[in-house]
């Protein structure tokens, strides 16, 4: 079994969130000689632990899907005093020791947002060494890395959405603008800002492509004028345009890669005196209620629901399983949905009905 380095040093990095414990039912008995399904008290994972590492606690997307991890493994019977939640300041090694300090702790399971794709192989060994399986959500770390999963049958998985199809969204709100609109100074292209979420990350290399590639597709033509990482965060995102419009006033599209950065820029755009919506269109990923907002009011031209709800159960779905001693598939993927001002208030509700209407399995 490894050994942490650093348990003092790892005890005072680690984000530790309390979070509080409700009750249900849950399906699944173990005999000596057959397996047979009986009703068996939720109070059955009221003492297994699962330990949760999330790259960066200040993201707004995984706070919400954090959130929603927590609410759910609640309703399945886990213990609030059992549930340990770590933000890793986008910090490998920060990351490490944690997932070492939740192995001393003798989790039964591990949901890991990774911060970067490098460290997770390192992750999964200590898992695999230490019989611990591992789930791993958000960031997809790699064919190489799942191929060994399969190889050598780890229980270790991925759950996460196909960050194409969010770029393809994307780029199908701009084509269904159309060009007539989004073409503000009639020149024939459209001038556009491309604000990404962080350099070789998975989801915003495929957002970024995959938004242009579409548009292209349709026969319309783009020309990038600021081309930025953002790292997700609106207030970052905000500054770079803010710096943008000074050298290149007159973007027609700003395509972010997450609704973080989209509200950044809409605050830019807006005290740079341009009305959103109509001189400029703005598109983002993850519909978090505040954008929702944005697309009802007409500001933000659309977003692209990234379903933290879905994900996290699926997730902690998964962490069950293996603690019941089941398999997972080694890649659970989840739709995107395109929100619109058509739309939005139908996906605000689904939100909020599904973030209430939690069932115990
Ligand atoms: C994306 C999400 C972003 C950010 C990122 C972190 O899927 O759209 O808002 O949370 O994950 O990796």
């Amino acid at each position: 079994m490894r050994k942490s380095a650093g348990s003092l040093l790892g005890v005072a990095l680690l984000m530790l969130f309390v979070i509080t414990g409700c009750s249900g039912s849950v399906k699944e008995q173990e005999t000596t000689e057959n397996i047979v399904a009986e009703e068996t008290s939720i109070d059955s994972y009221a003492t297994k632990k699962i330990g949760i590492c999330i790259y960066q606690s200040s993201d707004n997307f995984m706070t919400l899907f954090s959130q929603s991890l927590v609410e759910y493994l609640k309703s399945q019977g886990f213990s609030e005093d059992n549930i340990f939640v770590y933000g890793s300041s986008n910090n490998q090694s920060i990351q490490l020791t944690q997932v070492k300090e939740l192995v001393e702790q003798n989790v039964d399971a591990l949901i890991i947002n990774p911060v970067n794709s490098s460290i997770v192989s390192e992750m999964t060994d200590i898992g695999v060494e230490n019989g611990i399986p591992l789930v791993y959500i958000n960031r997809e770390p790699g064919a190489e890395e799942e191929s060994r999963w399969e190889e050598y049958d780890f229980d270790v998985c991925y759950v996460g959405c196909d960050a194409r199809q969010s770029g393809i969204y994307q780029g199908e709100l701009l084509i269904d603008i159309g060009k007539d609109k989004l073409d503000r100074n009639g020149d024939g292209v459209i001038q556009y800002y491309m604000i990404e979420g962080a350099p070789e990350n998975i989801d915003a290399g495929y957002r970024t492509k995959y938004s242009i590639s579409t548009v292209d597709n349709a026969g319309i033509k783009m020309d990038c004028i600021l081309d930025k990482v953002a790292n997700w965060d609106k207030v970052t995102a905000k500054l770079v345009i803010q710096n943008g419009l000074k050298k290149n006033p007159a973007p027609e599209v700003i395509i972010c890669n997450n609704d973080a950065m989209a509200l950044g820029a809409l605050e830019a755009v807006e005290e740079a005196g341009l009305v959103a919506g109509k001189d400029v269109y703005v598109v983002g990923v993850d519909a978090l209620p505040e954008a929702i907002e944005k697309v009802i009011d007409g500001s933000l031209a659309g977003t692209v629901f990234n379903d933290f709800i879905t994900q996290s159960r699926s997730a902690a779905d998964a962490a069950i399983r293996y603690i019941g001693g089941d398999s997972n598939e080694h890649y659970i993927g989840c739709d995107y949905i395109k929100v619109t001002a058509d739309n939005a208030d139908t996906v605000k509700g689904w939100i909020e009905n599904l973030q209430t209407d939690i069932q115990p399995n």
